[in-house]
């Protein structure tokens, strides 16, 4: 297996790629920071264009989960990892294995766990070779297994502290529009419709559409639509850079509020919403559900930490609205430079 990391790059601590011909795994390992803790963020296995996409798409993802997992409290910094899915037939298991060996490699400044495309049975793969993964099926009635019902809680919570802060009511009666009815879109469809919330969605996967409507009354609108809609929240929840230009010039809501990673489409849509008036709920702030079951699961922790903390996320957003109206700030930018500041200062703590 050959492994490279370039430490220089500017904003990470290290980006690790790795190659193993006998199983194709084919990918990179991003370290955004260590200051806090070890580097934690999940393992996407994505078809991308190029390897560049590949290894832009690492950094970006390592940096928002070091971001995220300081504003949550964690004791832990921001990785991600994430590997080219093979063009023709590949043996999963084999692929997973090699990854978990890479993963061991690093000795514990990365720690890995689930994301986009990949499951508790490829972390199962990777527990085989490595102790630095989380995401494991649930032990004891402990924290574990899948992530995605804390994150769609937590964005139900954040949704609902959105509304407050906004209009000063409640979920009960609001329109909420989701785009992406994944494992995370479906779970808050499900939340939201149980407060008393109308739902528009949209997925490019119909079936999944037929189902959501059929069980919480939703409205199907085509996926390139679901922006647009009228509604009191627009909550992305498909994947990332959705609020480009075009769609943030376009939305039918006032708050945008949802679970997918990295949503602004440049560090000017952050700007372009603030000046449309519309209230961002930072991505990383909102999502934050899944990344805090992860740690607890791998820190040892109990279910009530778990929800503690995820508790917690609605409080922390209000905080970060209202300093961001008080600075007329763009809400993004209020919580990079929370975050920021907080992993300079551990890095400041651990040089002392
Ligand atoms: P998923 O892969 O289960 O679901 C994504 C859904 O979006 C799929 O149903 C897919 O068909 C749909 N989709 C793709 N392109 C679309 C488009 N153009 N328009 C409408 N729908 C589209 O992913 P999951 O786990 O539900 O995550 C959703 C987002 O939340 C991702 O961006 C992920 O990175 C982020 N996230 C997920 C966490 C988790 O615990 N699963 C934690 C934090 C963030």
């Amino acid at each position: 297996m050959a492994r490279s990391s370039h430490p220089a790059h500017d904003l990470h601590e290290g980006l690790h790629r790795f190659e193993d011909a006998a199983t194709g795994l084919h990918g990179v390992i991003a370290i955004h920071s260590t200051a806090v803790g070890p580097a934690a963020g999940g393992c996407r296995f994505w078809s991308y264009a190029n390897p560049q996409m590949m290894m832009n798409d690492a950094l970006r993802l390592a940096q928002g989960m070091s971001f995220k997992n300081a504003l949550a409290g964690l004791p832990l910094g921001g990785g991600k990892a994430v590997i080219q899915r093979p063009a023709g037939d590949f043996d999963r298991r084999r692929l997973f294995a090699a990854f978990g060996r890479a993963v061991q490699s690093l000795g514990g400044d990365y720690v890995t766990a689930e994301d986009v495309g990949t499951g508790v049975a490829d972390m199962e793969v990777v527990r085989g070779e490595t102790r630095f993964v989380a995401g494991l099926p649930p032990q004891g009635g402990r924290p574990g297994g899948d992530p995605s019902p804390w994150t769609a809680l937590g964005v139900k919570l954040a949704i609902e502290a959105a509304i407050r802060w906004r209009h000063g009511r409640g979920l009960d009666g609001a329109t909420v529009a989701v785009q992406g009815l994944g494992a995370v879109g479906r779970d808050l469809c499900r939340r939201l419709h149980a407060e008393g919330a109308r739902l528009v969605v949209a997925d490019v996967d119909a079936g999944r559409v037929a189902e959501v409507a059929r069980l919480y009354g939703a409205r199907a609108v085509a996926a390139e639509a679901i922006h647009a809609v009228p509604a009191d929240v627009f909550a992305p929840c498909a994947l990332g850079g959705v609020l480009g230009e075009r769609v943030v010039e376009r939305l039918g809501s006032a708050i945008v509020c949802g679970a997918a990673n990295n949503q602004l489409a440049s560090v000017h849509d952050g700007q372009r919403l603030l000046d449309r008036g519309v209230t961002y709920c930072p991505d990383y702030v909102v999502n934050a559900g899944g990344i805090i079951n992860v740690a607890a699961e791998y820190l040892g922790q109990g279910a009530a930490e778990v929800e503690a903390a995820v508790a917690a996320i609605p409080v922390r957003l209000q905080q970060l609205l209202a300093r961001a109206d008080r600075e007329r700030t763009p809400a993004g930018a209020v919580a990079d430079q929370m975050a920021r500041q907080m992993i300079a200062d551990a890095g400041r703590r651990n040089a002392a």
